[in-house]
């Protein structure tokens, strides 16, 4: 979802600008665009461009040499994808330009009152009214004109403001939408995500909300609105931010997929103790005796990362007995939520800014309630406003549709049932058999890949099929979920998941001879009951697919499809389960012609509500 960058320093703007939107196209966008001061003239130099930052990159050969600039990428919100809706938005003398992150919610009273004093809008935007309102502020001090104009607009936004007629300074403001400052040698460098800063410097300063900052060549000024100056904090930016490559593989996907036994070991490494029976989590101080006290557990996501706190819900209650639950965050956010102070809330994003999971987050936060984060990217909003948490490690996931964070969530919240079953009914045998199944799991993945099975059978049944089921009971519940929406985000095919049990109560109607029915059975308390519902979707002329164990012959001798995967525990089955699934979104969306890392209209990370 869109980016910002803006840099300001001893060297040619254009080329940095571009490199940190390179860096930011893995969020997902639709359009781009850059402002520069053009020393050579008295308005600003601005390029759009509809599609990728590689057009905007052809486009802007002919760019002014210059030391100052910004530069953005749009998810359409507000507005089509045009180039007149790109960023950036400039005021009708184009000396004000304003790229924005977030969304202006009152934009409409905003424009109104403008187009009535006279001002022409180029864009249908909800960003357009700022530049204007700046300009309606503007009385030669711009960080005044843009606090003036923030004041009026109600909703969220990170910006970054440039003025023709200051060619030393770049205005940065933020509420809800993340920004980072990093401070370099000689140049400053705003990004709405460290990956934009970190090719300059490892040196950040990220900004809260309702904070405003002056960028200069030689550092940064932040303030809050009200006036009063904000004691910079320093960062170090930690972590792997190399630019991602595909390593031989045709899509960042697959790549990230067949990634999974590593990104699952570094997760667990140092964390699963199998002499001990235990586990423990570096980022989370809670003794033994806080975590007894953890009388519920309520894991909040988005997306796969819901999908992750499902399971993650099942296995705390089932195996440390703790009352636990998954909650979708922009349900829970809004209705008024009971926030039991003797519980914890995890909030599970592999981004750690999708915005309706931080604005969770901040409701248990001001109900009083503790909240701990399961994040992946390393100072991240989410991984900084929980204050403690567990990274889940899974190293850049840059493909849109999520599998290995899924995985490695899934491996975190292991950890974390682990630890909180030990200090209850959780035996040190028992304790010592789940370590060592846990810490197998990255050798059973890698089994599983490299005998994938019949995936490719799977994909022709999938492929022109009106509807497609993917059905589970169980652990395997919120795996049927993520399979239908992996094969939703990739490959637009119509499908949804299922529990089940519940399916003769309303998916059975949809049941034609050949409706491809994914069904997900691996050897648990549910099998029987599993293997009834199997055979109520077989007498309707479904074509079973069918997920199960290897060495299950009897249902493999049921299914059109068999595709078996090695054995686990039972609560650990979503690790095997999970990847045939992957894979057959991923084949289905080649096979159907889509961009499989860039679907369309979803983004990587969705920072607006
Ligand atoms: C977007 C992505 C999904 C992701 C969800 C939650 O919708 O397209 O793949 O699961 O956001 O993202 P998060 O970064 O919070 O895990």
């Amino acid at each position: 979802m869109c980016g910002i960058v803006a840099y300001i320093g001893d060297k040619k703007a254009l080329p940095r600008l571009i490199e940190g939107l390179r860096r930011l196209e893995y969020r997902g966008y639709d359009s781009a665009g850059v402002a520069l001061v053009d020393p050579n003239s008295d308005r600003l130099w601005v390029h759009k461009t509809v599609g990728r930052v590689e057009e905007l990159a052809k486009g802007v050969s002919e760019g002014p040499e210059t030391t100052i600039g910004i530069a953005h990428t749009r998810w359409a919100t507000h507005g089509g994808v045009t180039q007149p809706n790109a960023h950036p938005h400039l005021d009708t003398e184009n000396r004000i330009a304003v790229i924005h992150n977030g969304i202006i919610e009152n934009f409409n009273e905003l424009r109104a009152s403008l187009e009535a004093s006279g001002v022409v809008f180029r864009s249908e935007t909800d960003t357009e009214v700022l530049p204007h309102l700046i300009r309606k502020y503007y009385q030669g001090d711009p960080l005044q004109a843009v606090i003036r104009a923030i004041q009026d607009i109600r909703g969220t936004y990170g910006i970054a403001v440039l003025f023709r007629d200051h060619p030393d300074r770049v205005i940065a403001a933020r509420n809800g939408s993340p920004l980072a400052i990093g401070l370099g040698d000689g140049e400053t460098v705003l990004g709405s995500d460290p990956q934009a800063i970190v090719a300059h410097t490892r040196r950040v300063v990220y900004l809260d909300d309702r904070e405003i900052a002056v960028l200069t060549r030689d550092g940064a000024q932040v303030q809050r609105l009200d006036g009063v100056r904000v004691d910079q904090q320093v960062e170090i930016i930690d972590g792997d931010y190399t630019l991602a490559e595909k390593t031989g593989f045709a899509h960042f996907m697959l790549k990230e997929i067949m990634e999974q036994p590593e990104s699952i070991r570094r997760c667990l490494g140092g964390r699963v103790m199998t002499d001990d029976g235990n586990a423990k989590l570096g980022g989370l101080n809670m003794s033994p005796r806080e975590l007894v006290g953890v009388k519920r557990v309520v894991n909040i996501g988005c997306g796969t990362s819901f999908h992750a706190g499902m399971v993650g819900a099942m296995a705390i209650e089932s195996l440390a007995r703790v009352p636990a639950r998954a909650e979708i965050a922009s349900e829970f956010r809004y209705n008024n939520p009971i926030v039991d102070p003797e519980g914890v809330f995890l909030a599970i994003s592999q981004s750690g800014e999708t915005a309706d999971t931080l604005g969770a987050i901040e409701e248990v936060q001001l109900k009083g309630g503790q909240t701990l984060g399961v994040v992946n990217v390393v100072g991240s909003t989410i991984a900084r406003t929980c204050g403690q948490g567990v990274y889940v490690h899974s190293g850049p996931e840059i493909a849109v549709a999520s599998t290995k964070a899924f995985t490695s969530q899934i491996a975190a919240l292991m950890t974390f049932t682990l630890m909180l079953a030990r200090t209850r009914n959780l035996s040190l045998e028992e304790g010592k058999a789940m370590a060592r199944a846990l810490a197998d799991i990255p050798n059973k993945v890698a089994e599983y890949l490299q005998d994938p099975g019949p995936i490719m059978a799977a994909v022709e049944a999938v492929k022109g099929a009106r509807y497609v089921l993917f059905l589970g009971r169980g652990f395997s519940y919120p795996v049927a979920l993520e399979g239908a929406l992996k094969l939703k985000e990739v490959a637009y095919v119509a499908c949804e998941g299922y529990p089940a049990g519940e399916m003769k109560h309303g998916p059975i109607a949809m049941m034609e001879k050949g409706t491809p029915v994914i069904f997900l059975i691996p050897a648990d308390s549910q099998r029987e009951k599993a293997i009834s519902n199997m055979k109520e979707v077989q007498a309707r002329g479904a074509k079973l697919i069918v997920v199960h164990n290897r060495g299950d012959q009897e249902i493999a001798s049921m299914a059109d499809i068999s595709i078996p995967v090695p054995e686990v525990p039972y609560y650990l089955t979503p690790f095997l389960t999970v990847l045939p699934l992957q894979l057959l979104a991923y084949q289905v969306g080649l096979a159907l012609g889509r961009d499989i890392d860039k679907p369309r209209t979803l983004a990587k990370s969705v920072t607006v509500e």
